[in-house]
């Protein structure tokens, strides 16, 4: 099989905010404005197309697979800009990271409450 996902749509209040948010704390390159997205691209191909609603955002959830360096760099990132942050997806530990399958995890919410989460190792891996 050849099939790949190729992009998700990020509904956002603030468009510009958001895909910001996301390429500063995840060290990602600029968002590209694309039709009525601005588009931020992760490095396994995939974008995330972010998209404003003025309805009310549902929040969805993301996850980044990442090296135990930029784990270091993102996860700084969030603690120098005082972030929540949670070692699961319930938001039940807060100011922890996990080490679920013997990685690090950690998860924490964009401006739209999108809950956000990077992974050294994948689940189960
Ligand atoms: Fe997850």
């Amino acid at each position: 099989m050849t099939v790949q996902l190729n992009h998700t749509i990020i509904e956002a209040h603030d468009k510009k905010e958001t895909a910001a948010f996301l390429t500063e704390v995840l060290g990602l390159g600029e968002p590209v404005s694309y039709g009525p997205f601005a588009v931020v691209q992760a490095a396994n191909g995939v974008s995330l197309d972010v998209m404003r609603t003025d309805a009310p955002v549902h929040p969805q959830h993301y996850a980044f697979l990442v090296s135990e360096d930029e784990f270091d760099q993102i996860f700084g990132r969030i603690t120098e800009r005082g972030l929540e942050y949670w070692a699961d997806p319930y938001g039940r530990e807060p100011g922890r990271i996990n080490h679920n399958d013997g990685g690090r995890g950690v998860y924490w919410n964009d401006p739209n409450g999108h809950r956000l989460e990077i992974i050294t190792r994948p689940y189960g891996g």
